[in-house]
């Protein structure tokens, strides 16, 4: 394997590293090209935590100093033993603006200067002080959507009185987010070709080729982001102001306990009927599940009426969704398929590590897909 020196001397890595930076922690997947296929070399987590002056697990909000310097201490921690520095960096969903605007059907010129101009109604500060991107939404052939968003078949109308409408994602990052990633990045050394909102690297790591709607549910320390992606593209998005944290707080509040105390009940018993002393660990944790699966339900009945579909299945990631027994909770709740989303299915891996990457391959999911975006830049 090249040494991580190697890279600064010019020598042409052939293997990527992926870095999502949670906010409970920073993420990295190293990968290499075997053949048609992609093989996992190595993979790590730092909790963030610490760095705050809070427990591992809970959510932290630091300065890009502190972020960079935690970056640095994974990239140099010797297990981990990451060997390159080209690289894909995640964007939070958080920094982000997402929205699906109505645009004419004319021309890709024509939309180059007409989404600058009707995107000033959804983003709230000055145009020029933000990173837009969009992409059209490819029109199913049976579907077609009238202004009122509700799906009616036109087939039979007269051309003229067709709509002539088209859905455009749109997707602003401001431009001093990219500078302080842009940072992060130079000051760890890093050759980043990109920066990805967290989403897209998800529904690389973990969707198939599904074309129904599947809703991925991410549940991270702080929040829970939820979004819809039909035929490999996005729809729809939420982020829902409650995360695995959440689950930890309550615990600590209900038995008077600490944070780190009950971080280590929550991951120890989860859902599980095994309560120490007692205490009723599983019920608390529901609490805070009916929240999150209240608001989820009703994401997926917005899109179903909206659209006439039903939601084929829910993929679970994050590291809020390794909690113990929370696939059947999940699978009672949603009335749909449930999976537990395994992003390193899609890479080459040691048999032996198997189990374990099952386990905490949700954690994972944004750090993988930005891998394999970072691997196919390579050829
Ligand atoms: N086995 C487990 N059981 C329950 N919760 C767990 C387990 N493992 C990790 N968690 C929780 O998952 C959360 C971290 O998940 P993840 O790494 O996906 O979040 P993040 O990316 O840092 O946060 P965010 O996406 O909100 O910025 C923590 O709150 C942690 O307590
Ligand atoms: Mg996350």
């Amino acid at each position: 394997m090249a040494s991580f020196l190697d890279n600064f001397l010019g020598k042409q890595s052939s293997s990527v590293i992926g870095i999502d930076i949670g906010s409970s922690s920073i993420k990295v997947v190293q990968l290499r090209k075997k053949g048609a296929q992609a093989l996992l070399e190595t993979y790590g987590e730092l909790s963030l935590g610490p760095y705050a002056g809070v427990s591992v697990g809970q959510a932290t909000n630091l300065p890009p100093e502190k972020i960079i310097q935690a970056l640095q201490d994974l990239l140099a921690e010797k297990e981990v033993n990451v060997t390159t520095n080209l690289a894909g960096i995640a964007i939070p969903y958080s920094s982000s603006l997402m929205t699906v605007i109505e645009m004419p059907t004319v021309s890709q010129r024509e939309l180059i200067t007409m989404i600058p101009i009707e995107a000033r109604k959804y983003i709230p500060v000055p145009i020029s002080e933000v990173s837009l991107d969009w992409s059209i939404i490819p029109k199913n052939k049976e579907e077609s959507l009238p202004e009122d968003g509700t799906a009616t078949d036109t087939t039979n109308m007269p051309p003229l009185q067709k709509k002539q409408m088209q859905d455009i994602l749109l997707v602003a990052i401001h431009n001093d987010t990219l500078a302080r990633y842009t940072d992060i990045a130079t000051k760890n050394n890093l050759r980043t070709s990109f920066f990805e909102i967290e989403l897209f690297s998800t529904m690389r790591s973990v969707l198939d080729q599904v074309t129904t709607p599947v809703m991925i549910f991410d549940m991270g320390a702080a929040t829970t982001k939820l979004f819809i992606v039909e035929r490999g593209i996005l729809r729809t998005s939420y982020t829902i102001n409650r995360g695995s944290q959440s689950i930890t707080s309550a615990i600590a509040k209900s038995f008077g306990i600490e944070m780190d105390k009950a971080e280590v009940m929550k991951r120890q018993f989860g859902l599980t009927d095994t309560t120490p002393d007692g205490l009723n660990v599983a019920r608390i944790i529901q609490l805070t599940l009916d929240f999150l699966f209240t608001e989820a339900n009703r994401a997926i009945l917005n899109y179903e009426k909206k659209y006439n579909k039903s939601i084929s299945k829910v993929l679970l990631v994050g590291g809020g969704s390794s909690l113990k027994g929370l696939e059947p909770v999940a699978q009672k709740n949603f009335q749909t398929e449930v999976l537990g989303g395994n992003p390193f299915s899609k890479v080459i891996t040691p048999a032996f590590l198997d189990e374990v990457l099952k386990q905490t391959g949700p954690q994972f999911a944004v750090a993988l897909g930005l891998a394999l975006r970072r691997l196919q830049e390579l050829e």
